[in-house]
């Protein structure tokens, strides 16, 4: 069949065509297909503000940002659209080993909410970005004591990515099986969600669980360890906000036995928490720090690896070794596209003054989901940091027995029915896919919670449990 052009596909009569050629020919990310022999996928054809439409008119209220907390400042940015068209016709692409106007600018304007970090090195995806933070590792290991200090430290329940290296630093088991066997050199430590740890009512429980940090790497010996990657506050596996003292303990023992900080900003960078990194919160000095989804709001695809200017100077260290430099390459940090979106992206952030928003919105929508806890004894613990929150459901309140994921399910499918789009733990760790999750794009306002909410409250409402 005859391929319509752009023009005739946006136009609504030909839209079942459109349908047809996803349903036929697209193999979707993170999807079971055999339900979509007897029914349509969704697609999504427009947004603006909050809200996307999909094919068959219908329109929703987008309370995860895209799916996966990405969309930060909203649909349909006219201006980062006139960005990205301009910066396209005046030069698309050339590979990064020569520089571009939007890079520099970019890593200029970036590197000045980061104090302590000045150098960026820019990748395609998150996990893309993580895997060049674990190979300086491994070169600098290799450059320094002979590979020795090669190991990288990850927890349970975060996420890095999904190549099969990136998964070899991932927490989270059900992503992993049957993608085995891994990249050696990787070590778990426990998580830190004081409601799934019997020391988590403890009042100096952040201090504890940051140590089974320095309980693995004596174990493993600090001589091998070369990094600790950590996401600033746990996302996909299950919105987690490290206990106070937790991030300063894990500073202390990396400063102490000479490990590397990594940490993992892909979901919390660039606002999401009501500061421009989640790691901003905490009294920790990160040496490393990778951001992807919200850097250009999914505009263009773009992710980066900050590092502070120490780290880079190790690879300067030896110009006569012809080996002595950080070997690395990725076609598609090259576009120029993606530094000219997330520079107009910050702009707005700030030109908005997203970051108040963030904290505002995020206060009022943790007060109103604590509300709902208040009314539904299926809610065993609300957790997050600005626009980044989360509701764990239990079967059971006094045993904290996890409700059934298939029901988690249907409290988000109920929610969709009723126009909103929310978001829950999906497949990553065997009977903890049971929280919640709510990530709205930065610009949301109280109606936009308060519609969330109520959707909520009515999923809930229906649960027969
Ligand atoms: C914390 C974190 N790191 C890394 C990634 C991987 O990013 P990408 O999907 O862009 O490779 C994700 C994706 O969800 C993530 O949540």
């Amino acid at each position: 069949m005859a391929v319509l052009s752009a023009e005739s596909a946006m136009k609504p009569e030909n839209i079942n065509e459109i349908v047809g050629s996803d349903r036929n020919h697209l193999w979707h990310h993170l999807v079971q297909h055999k339900p979509w022999q007897s029914t349509d996928p969704m697609v999504i054809v427009e947004g603006k503000g909050m809200r996307v439409k999909d094919a068959n008119g219908r329109e929703y209220l987008d309370a995860v940002s895209g799916g996966v907390w990405t969309v930060n400042v909203g649909y349909g940015r006219e201006s980062i659209a006139n960005a990205v068209r301009d910066q396209l016709l005046k030069m698309c692409y050339f590979a990064n080993s020569a520089g571009n106007i939007p890079g520099a600018q970019f890593a200029e304007n970036l590197v000045d909410k980061m104090p302590g970090l000045s150098r960026v090195y820019y990748a395609n995806s998150g996990s893309e970005a993580n895997e060049k933070g674990f190979k300086l590792v491994r070169q600098l290991a290799a450059m320094k004591n002979d590979g020795k200090k090669h190991k990288i430290i990850y927890r349970d329940r975060d996420y890095h990515g999904t190549t099969i290296t990136t998964l070899s630093a991932g927490g989270q088991a059900q992503r992993k099986d049957q993608y085995g066997p891994f990249t050696p050199g990787f070590v778990e430590i426990p998580h830190c969600l004081a409601y799934r740890d019997p020391r988590g009512e403890d009042p100096d429980y952040g201090v504890q669980a940051a140590k089974d940090l320095e309980k693995v790497i004596l174990a493993e010996d600090p001589d091998t360890i070369g990094s600790v990657c950590l996401e600033p506050i746990t996302a996909g596996g299950g919105v987690i906000v490290p206990p106070e003292g937790y991030w300063e303990t894990v500073q202390e023992i990396c400063t102490r036995y000479g490990v590397l900080i990594h940490i993992d900003e892909v979901v919390c960078g660039m606002g999401r928490t009501g500061k421009w990194f989640g790691y901003q919160h905490f009294n920790v000095k990160p040496d490393m720090v990778t951001m992807a989804k919200g850097v250009a709001s999914g505009y263009a695809a773009i992710s980066v690896l900050a590092t502070t200017e120490d780290l880079f100077n190790e690879f300067l260290a030896e110009p006569s070794d012809k080996m002595h430099y950080f070997r690395d390459i990725s076609t598609f940090g090259g576009c120029a596209a993606g530094p000219a979106a997330a520079l107009e992206n910050m702009r707005i952030i700030e030109e908005e003054n997203l970051l108040d928003n963030v904290v505002k919105m995020g206060d009022y929508c943790m007060d109103r989901l604590h509300e709902l806890k208040d009314k539904h004894q299926v809610i065993g613990d609300v957790r997050g940091k600005g626009l980044f929150l989360g509701a764990e459901l239990v079967k059971d309140r006094a045993t904290r027995e996890p409700l059934d994921e298939n029901l988690v399910a249907g409290v988000a499918a109920d929610c969709l029915r009723q126009g909103v789009m929310i978001g829950r733990t999906n497949r990553s760790l065997p009977q903890f896919n049971n929280t919640l999750c709510l990530s709205p794009a930065l610009i949301c306002s109280k109606d936009d919670i308060d519609e969330i909410i109520t959707s909520i409250d009515i999923a809930l409402g229906n649960l027969a449990m």
